[in-house]
């Protein structure tokens, strides 16, 4: 063959080659981004409780599983990243409600589209807390939503008749998760004092949010019409906690913590949120946009110490008691808000919380080992009504009430001297408890820390149901504070 055949030949075969590889569909590479996906490398468990792999696959074939976001970030993002909300005057009660929506806006960036998959969300990273999958409040695979709390009949509306039970699934921002990484990233132990001020804690430009969700629906929560809703594996009842069933839950609530310099001069250092569902307002034309329902309730930056009026509105509620006279609280007047209960003297607390706590003194009460209770005893003593719900408290004099109601600030434990602050992240205390909780199974034996005074468990709803009850019949023992002069006039 002479040189100039030869060349035509490589030429022609090179030039097939070259349509076959445009004509064939390329096969998945083992670095395609899905496989990529399903592998990356995990250290904590996506959730705890679901049904079988066989009967998620052949009866769920186009639902995803829930994935823990846990690939925390290394660095700390810079000032500059600091979300624009954060210069909005959220203590100007003019502007508050301005804060609140661009709070939420901020945390539906990218999520709306997404469909509050942390993972698929393009615009902005969220991250979730490990460790929620461990115990009977196990976080579930379908929506990773981890067994919150209970819910009493006529807590929500004056039509619910039945009780109800709280899911719920937290996201960080990028400042938070970079806190979540230092205390979690560790192949040792977590480490507590991450959280712990003056030197540790949540930094400026936290953003933490959550959705929280009920099996209660329309039937029984007029607000609930056109839900949004999603999937979960939960106990059929709140009190039953071996058994698990497949159900749709609604959303509920959404709340808000926000880590903002501005809020130290009240003495806490933290701005909570809360927005509280209204299908009946009917916004958002998809499933995903249904979360437009949410209408905001009220703002907290702080307790009002100086604010000792005894008074709570009764469940069931039919109208909002607005308190004025709060000045680190600070509600939504507008008839597009489902009536309220809010929480001990009208300040901030959302439809499942109940209504003799606020979510500051709540929060405040983070810690680890959580040596306080979420909800002091003297929340559950005074006088009911025929229905069972609580009307008065009778011991608000109490010193423990005293000191619920007290500032206090960011990165400081509720117990001093024998515990150490989770920053008012009551999710920490929780995966912490459950960590030690496990290891102390792994390795057979008990930690001597855990043996510094009784522990109490993060629970939303204060305290086991049993308890509650018999404290509710302790009844009457001494009176304290007043109701306000003119307690019709709210
Ligand atoms: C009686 C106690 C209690 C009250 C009141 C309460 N919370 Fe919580 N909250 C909890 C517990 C317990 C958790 C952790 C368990 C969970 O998230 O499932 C939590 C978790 C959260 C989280 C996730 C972040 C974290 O790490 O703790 C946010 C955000 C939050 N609450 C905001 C609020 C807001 C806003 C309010 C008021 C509208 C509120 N909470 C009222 C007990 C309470």
């Amino acid at each position: 063959m002479k040189k100039y055949q030869i060349l035509w030949a490589i030429l022609i075969i090179f030039g097939i080659c070259l349509l076959l590889k445009c004509v064939t569909p390329s096969k998945p590479q083992p670095s395609d981004d899905g496989v990529k996906a399903a592998y990356e490398k995990k250290d904590f468990p996506d959730f705890g409780a679901m049904i079988p792999v066989d009967q998620f696959l052949a009866n769920y074939p186009n639902h995803k599983i829930f994935k823990l976001s846990q690939d925390y970030p290394k660095a700390l993002p810079g000032a500059d990243k600091i979300p624009a909300f954060f210069k909005i005057p959220f203590d100007d009660k003019s502007k508050w409600m301005d804060w609140l929506l661009a709070a939420r806006d901020y945390c539906f960036e990218g999520m709306i589209d997404a469909n509050f998959i942390a993972q698929d969300n393009k615009k902005r990273d969220w991250y979730h807390m490990p460790w929620l999958h461990y115990g009977p409040l196990a976080s579930e695979g379908f929506s990773g939503l981890a067994k919150e709390a209970p819910i009493s009949p006529y807590q929500l509306a004056p039509e619910q008749k039945h009780p109800g039970q709280v899911y719920a699934l937290g996201f960080y921002n990028d400042f938070a998760g970079h806190i979540l990484y230092k205390m979690w990233n560790a192949s040792t132990d977590p480490d507590p004092f991450i959280t712990q001020g003056p030197k540790g804690g949540f930094p400026e430009g936290t953003v933490i949010f959550k959705f929280l969700y009920t099996e209660l629906d329309s039937t029984d929560v007029h607000y609930l019409k056109n839900p949004y809703t999603r999937l979960a594996y939960i106990t059929p009842t709140f009190k039953d906690s071996t058994n698990r069933i497949v159900k749709t839950v609604n959303l509920i609530q959404m709340d808000i913590m926000v880590r903002d310099k501005r809020a130290e001069k009240y003495g806490t250092g933290w701005i909570f949120g809360n927005l509280c569902y209204n299908g009946n307002l009917n916004k958002g034309k998809t499933m995903k946009d249904r979360v437009m329902n949410l209408v905001p309730v009220g703002i907290q930056f702080g307790n009002d110490p100086g604010y000792k009026t005894n008074w709570i509105n009764p469940y069931p509620v039919v109208k909002t008691m607005i308190n004025d006279t709060l000045k680190e609280t600070f509600i939504n007047t507008s008839a597009d808000l489902p009536p309220q209960h809010l929480g001990w003297g009208g300040r901030l607390d959302g439809p499942v919380d109940l209504n003799t706590a606020s979510c500051m003194s709540c929060h405040q009460t983070g810690e680890y080992p959580q040596f306080a209770a979420l909800v002091p005893n003297e929340a559950f003593i005074g006088d009911t009504l025929p229905n069972g719900s609580m009307k008065y408290l009778t011991q608000t004099n109490a010193p423990a009430w005293i000191k619920y109601y007290q500032n206090f600030k960011c990165g400081t434990a509720y117990d001093p001297k024998k515990a150490l602050s989770t920053d008012f992240s009551l999710q920490v205390s929780l995966a912490l408890t459950y960590y030690w909780q496990w290891k102390s199974v792994t390795m057979g034996g008990h930690y001597s820390q855990l043996y510094a005074g009784v522990e109490h468990l993060a629970l939303r709803g204060g305290m086991p149901f049993k308890m509650m009850k018999i404290l509710k019949k302790s009844g009457k023992k001494l009176k304290a504070g007043a109701l306000p002069k003119d307690h019709s006039s709210f």
